[in-house]
């Protein structure tokens, strides 16, 4: 066992009560949480939630919001060690909260994370990156550079790039060189690679590589970017707009002239870092004329496309083998380490690993896109919404990344969970010279609900609503249809879910009104703030597969090829709950192979909240199908509720028995095989934006409890209680761990995370939430099932996160009285807003 004491009776006890609490999800920060805990419990340092919270303050989790943690090692001081849940009988294992089947080596620390893997004799990389944000640069004669490093194998410049020097997620916009040539477009862009032993690259100094550079002036704001005299980044986008977005329904004009209140705002939000705790890292090698790439990616299959694209070769010859992935949130669905990698070890044909600094990961990594919105929201006297606009610029940066995803799915939710007759959004995505911006856990919804959740808060005061029963009263439900005219069948769950938090609503608004009473009123405010939201699982309007295969061997056993990649999320147990219950076997007899692309068929991309949906699906169809398969195969009927046991060669049932070791085996060893797909029935959008993006609909909502010094601008938050329509729960305590992980992040996004270039290089420059910030979390889930969905289910990952920003930033408008339009609304934020005269 590596990197975690057991040597204690409390590091064993709570390895087990880590995982009885499920405290566990990427793993990355596990054995460093561990130790910390141990170490305070041999110390007899643990006496209250309190004490637990302090043992872990050092230690980062991105994952997990600390909650779980921290009444693990709550539980293990006070005695109560826990053993892992019992499996789930047969037909049982979705809706049971089934320990993670992946978690014994997270909590031992012998799981194998990107750098994990890198053999001691690989050849590493260095990377030579631009150091400003736009300019031109010539590499000088690299021979006597060479001569003067001999541990250096070879530098490797752009035009070394066999295929094509150009990566992206949308391949229709892909424009991100693997290594800039002549010019970089944003600070810290790769423009060389130095491949040498791993001595040479660690200590050697580079300061002497051949580059000269030629800085320019950058465009780092929207505004510079779209100034009438602005260079183009690229050439073939005019005007440096990637991509516009555009809903329109009704006539927003009409709408505002029924209004008796109309607001409007302007609001903008930061750069935000995806911060997981696990650098980039990957390695290559040669198994022949195979490439196998090594690496935490959340996109195993998109990234061998865009691999063979580059290497210019076969997708044959290339293996994507996914390592544990140590967070990632989107920021690992882009391409980073894996095709510099990849193109040293194709061009030396040697074994090369790579593994990014931290300054090196939060430079150049894709981040949430700075947002700047203006909202106008018009309601009538009795409080119903009569009409929105919306405008919304997402700096994109230098590349498109997911720049086109943000500004078409941005206009599809800036209506909120509501019934909105006349509604106008559009939205640009921006080009400038900044990292570039790209997927982070909502694509730009979580920006939008900052936004208009404020304006619905502002709408509801200015009419005399309370602000819950304002938005019940504009809830949508089973059978309205979307301002993309879609209509709902069913799962509309934000009625249930407001309803839920209406108990605590009236209990913590009326907590704060008496606080605000108090003496201490005058410098610490209390206030209440809730938000809500709609977000559509999986890509939107497009197609987005997954396909799961199902086998049964010679020896009996029945194996689950599944490649959803398990980021910490749970698709390495959640899928499998649902395998097993469609196929009817105990879930601990389901043999699993996790994601790869040589043994895995496509599930796609763990984005968008899409694998327990989508995946999940292609799971329930496989499992349904092979069933049918062995029972046809035994002479019964597919539908028929008979036992099966399998093992020893063996399939039995109630009397009958079958031989596998006579039958004949197909290429990949199964006498059985079942392989389905799910491709969820989306349609494109017309140039208004009318049709069905998602084929299902995740809703929630969320309730914030804060207290603002006034003195000194600083918010704590006491308290979030969130409530989310997750279709079917498959694992409770999966689905709560997601909720809570996300309203750490989602006070990081309202309170405190600013990104900017060259500036924040780590985390003592970008703080994220520790467990001294976290709150009481009190999660409820609400199941209001999707006939499309497998067993009803729905995704959470994004939902969970998209309205806490928006319910805290209420909650601080409600304690002070101003409105935050500048996000995050760090002190200097608030102060700035106390000072402000009323608006
Ligand atoms: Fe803590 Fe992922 S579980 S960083």
């Amino acid at each position: 066992m590596e990197g975690v004491d057991t040597c204690t009776a409390n590091g064993a006890a709570l390895q087990d009560t880590f995982l009885s609490h499920q405290a566990v999800q990427c793993g990355f920060c596990i054995p460093g949480m561990l130790c910390a805990a141990t170490a305070a419990l041999d110390r007899d340092d643990v006496h209250s939630m309190d004490d637990a919270r302090d043992s872990i303050a050092g230690v980062l989790c991105r994952c997990t919001g600390y909650q779980k943690q921290v009444a693990a090692i709550h539980d293990v001081a006070q005695g109560r060690v826990a053993c892992r849940t019992d499996m789930p009988a047969t037909g049982v294992a979705v809706g049971t909260a089934v320990t993670r089947l992946d978690g014994l080596a997270k909590v031992q620390g012998t799981d194998s994370f990107g750098a994990d893997g890198i053999p001691i004799d690989a050849l590493m990389i260095k990377a030579i990156r631009s150091p400003f944000h736009r300019a031109r640069f010539a590499i000088g004669d690299l021979k006597p550079f060479v001569a003067r490093h001999p541990g250096v194998e070879r530098v490797i410049l752009a035009e070394d790039v066999p295929g094509l020097n150009v990566h992206g997620v949308a391949q229709a916009y892909a424009d991100q060189p693997v290594l800039a040539q002549h010019s970089a477009r944003f600070l810290g862009e790769a423009v060389a690679l130095i491949v040498g032993s791993a001595e040479t690259i660690d200590h050697d100094d580079f300061g002497d590589f051949p580059i000269q550079w030629e800085s320019q002036a950058p465009l780092l704001t929207i505004d510079d970017a779209l100034s009438a005299d602005a260079p183009l980044l690229h050439d073939a986008r005019p005007d440096n707009i990637l991509i516009h977005g555009r809903v329109v329904s009704g006539d927003v004009d009409a709408g505002l002239s029924m209004a008796a209140a109309v607001v409007e705002g302007h609001f903008q939000t930061s750069f935000v870092e995806h911060a997981y705790i696990e650098p980039e890292a990957g390695w290559a090698r040669m198994d022949g004329d195979v490439i196998e790439v090594y690496s935490p990616t959340q996109a195993p299959h998109p990234h061998r496309e865009e691999l063979a694209r580059i290497l210019g070769c076969s997708e044959h010859r290339i293996r994507v083998i996914p390592s544990a992935v140590g967070g990632g949130f989107g920021g690992k669905l882009d391409l980073t380490v894996q095709p510099l990698v990849a193109l040293a070890t194709w061009i030396l044909g040697k074994t090369v690993g790579m593994i990014f600094t931290r300054e090196e990961s939060i430079s150049t990594s894709t981040k949430r896109h700075p947002a700047t919105i203006d909202s106008r929201i018009a309601a009538t006297a009795d409080g119903t919404i009569c009409a929105i606009d919306f405008h919304g610029d997402f700096n994109t940066g230098a590349y498109a990344s997911w720049g086109t995803a943000v500004a078409n799915r941005v206009p599809v939710h800036a209506s909120g969970p509501y019934k909105v007759d006349h509604y106008r959004a559009l939205t640009r995505a921006v080009h400038t010279n900044i990292t570039p911006a790209g997927a982070f856990r909502g694509f730009g919804v979580p920006q939008a609900v900052v936004a208009q959740e404020q304006m619905i808060d502002e709408l509801a005061n200015r009419l005399g609503i309370d602000r819950l029963e304002f938005r019940l009263r504009n809830v949508l439900r089973a059978g309205d249809a979307l301002v993309t005219g879609q209509v709902l069948p069913d799962s509309v769950g934000i009625e249930a879910c407001l309803l839920a938090l209406k108990p605590r609503w009236e209990a913590a608004t009326a907590e704060a009104c008496a606080a605000n009473q108090s003496a201490a009123a005058k410098r610490l405010r209390r206030g209440v703030g809730i938000a809500a939201m709609i977000y559509g699982c999986g890509n939107t309007a497009s197609t987005n597969p997954s396909t799961i295969r199902m086998g049964i061997n010679r020896a009996g056993d029945v194996i689950l090829h599944q490649g959803a990649v398990d980021a910490g999320q749970g698709s390495n147990t959640v899928i499998p709950q649902i395998a097993a219950d469609a196929f009817c076997i105990p879930l601990q007899e389901l043999k699993c192979v996790d994601a790869a692309t040589h043994v895995t068929p496509s599930c796609g991309r763990t984005s968008a909240s899409r694998q327990t949906f989508v995946t999940g699906k292609a799971a329930l169809l496989a499992g349904q199908q092979l069933r049918a398969k062995v029972l046809n195969t035994l002479g019964q009927e597919p539908s028929a509720n008979v036992t099966l046991t399998f093992g020893n060669g063996l399939i039995a049932s109630e009397g009958s028995k079958l031989d596998l070791s006579q039958l004949p085996a197909n290429e990949f060893g199964y006498v059985m095989m079942a392989e389905a797909t799910f491709d969820p029935p989306a349609t494109p959008l017309d140039k208004d934006g009318q049709g069905s993006p998602y084929a299902v609909y995740a809703f929630g909502a969320q309730l914030a409890e804060v207290e603002v010094d006034t003195h000194t601008g600083t918010t704590r938050v006491l308290r979030v209680t969130a409530a989310h329509d997750v279709g079917r729960m498959v694992n409770p305590s999966l689905l709560e761990g997601q909720v809570e992980g996300a309203v750490a992040q989602g006070i990081g996004l309202a309170l405190m995370e600013k990104f900017v270039p060259g500036v924040t290089l780590g985390f003592r420059d970008y703080p994220i939430p520790t467990s001294l910030d976290m709150p009481r979390v009190d999660t409820i889930l609400v199941e209001e099932p999707a006939s499309i969905g497998p067993y009803g289910a729905k995704g959470i990952g994004e939902p969970a996160l998209v309205p806490t920003a928006a319910a805290i930033l209420n909650a601080v408008s409600h304690a002070i009285g101003k409105r935050m339009y500048d996000v995050p609304a760090t002190p200097e934020v608030i102060l700035r807003a106390l000072d402000a005269p009323p608006s």
